[in-house]
């Protein structure tokens, strides 16, 4: 069983730095394409056995060391009764947004084990697919980055109906941030309990709030969510892309692992977060289309800026883009992988 990841995550010795990728399973790889012409997204994820194929494609084909099953952040809202099409080339849509009271107040707090089987279903049988080659992480979105689709309806690039919301009827916005909150919680827990060895909250638009908004509406749930969850010491990771001006704080949640994303010098990042936690990130997601020696050197600049220590996990600082060369990601992978020998001597 290769536990590099756990072992970094819980920040105790290893042999080597472990690496994996968000979004590893994906359209960059011709594999992943070809089962994906067969199904569309939703499809895929709905089918456990078609679900299991993508998650494993990483771990055999790119030799990273941590499976995160194949989902998406979005059949949490979808269970609380909002249903939405993955558009091509344009991303989901959600057939009837959140604007009012009574929207919010129709949405369903979900049962995982009935209108989330699905993805309970696919990590029952990623782990047994597994047999213990990789751990296993699970996943869910984050309260606020749920709120963001679920209110504007799609991709945002300005926010307007979910600030509208959050500062003109404060009182409905937090209504709607509770229910995420729990269903979250639950989501996350049912999960643990279905196999997953860590788990992973994703606030992917952390980084359109202002600090004071922040600390209270991406921060302080996460952190209600992670007191809260039952678990058997498998760690919690939590990515608030964007939100530097507070990683100090994030340290301090209850979160095992912080996730960076690119724009923080690791270095800086280590500092700020005073060894509470384990670090994920952060190499230029963009950086894969550069040349395998170039991207070595990027890797071994994040592995020195680390040091010698315990407690890195080594990941983009955001999802790998679906048109880089898978070559060049397999080249990542085996760099950090040779380059980090070095850092774990003794
Ligand atoms: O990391 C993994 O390999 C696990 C799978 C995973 C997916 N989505 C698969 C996916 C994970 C962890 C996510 C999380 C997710 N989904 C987030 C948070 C992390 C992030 O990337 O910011 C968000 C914001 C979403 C919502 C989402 N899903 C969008 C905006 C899109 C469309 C954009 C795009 O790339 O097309 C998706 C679709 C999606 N989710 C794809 C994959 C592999 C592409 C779908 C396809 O095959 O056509």
């Amino acid at each position: 069983m290769n536990d590099l990841f756990l072992r970094a995550c819980k920040r105790q010795a290893v042999s080597r730095t472990p690496v994996w990728l968000m979004r590893q399973a994906g359209r960059y790889l011709p594999e992943y394409r070809a089962v994906r012409a067969k199904a569309d997204f939703l499809t895929m994820c709905k089918t456990p056995e078609l679900a299991v194929e993508v998650t494993l494609q990483p771990v055999d084909l790119i030799g990273v060391d941590a499976a995160i099953i194949f989902s998406d952040i979005l059949v949490v809202p979808a269970a609380m009764g909002m249903p939405f099409e993955m558009a091509e080339s344009v991303g989901p849509r959600f057939a009837s947004p959140l604007r009012t009271r009574a929207d919010v107040e129709a949405l369903q707090i979900p049962d995982p084990a009935r209108s989330l089987r699905f993805v309970l279903d696919a990590l029952e049988l990623a782990k047994r697919s597994l047999g213990g080659r990789v751990p296993l992480i699970g996943f869910s979105g984050a309260p606020w980055t749920l709120a963001t689709y679920m209110v504007e309806g799609r991709g945002s690039r300005d926010y307007q109906h979910i600030s509208r919301m959050m500062l003109d009827d404060p009182e409905t916005f937090s209504l709607l941030m509770d229910k995420l909150t729990r269903a979250v919680q639950l989501y996350l827990e049912a999960q643990l309990a279905a196999g997953a060895d860590a788990v992973q909250i994703f606030d992917t638009w952390a980084g359109v709030l202002p600090p004071d908004h922040f600390r209270k509406w991406s921060l302080d749930p996460i952190e209600r969510i992670v007191s809260r969850l039952h678990r058997d010491n498998e760690p919690v990771i939590v990515f608030c892309k964007g939100a530097n001006h507070s990683l100090r704080e994030l340290a301090q949640i209850g979160a095992d692992v912080v996730s960076l994303d690119w724009t923080v010098d690791m270095a800086i990042a280590r500092e700020l977060t005073d060894d509470k936690v384990a670090l994920q990130g952060n190499l230029n997601p963009s950086y894969l289309y550069a040349s395998p020696e170039r991207i070595r050197r990027e890797v071994r600049s994040i592995l020195q800026k680390y040091g010698p220590h315990t407690g890195h996990v080594f990941n983009l600082g955001h999802g790998v883009f679906p048109d880089v060369p898978v070559d060049n990601v397999r080249a990542m992978v085996r760099a950090v992988h040779e380059e980090s020998l070095a850092f774990h001597k003794g």
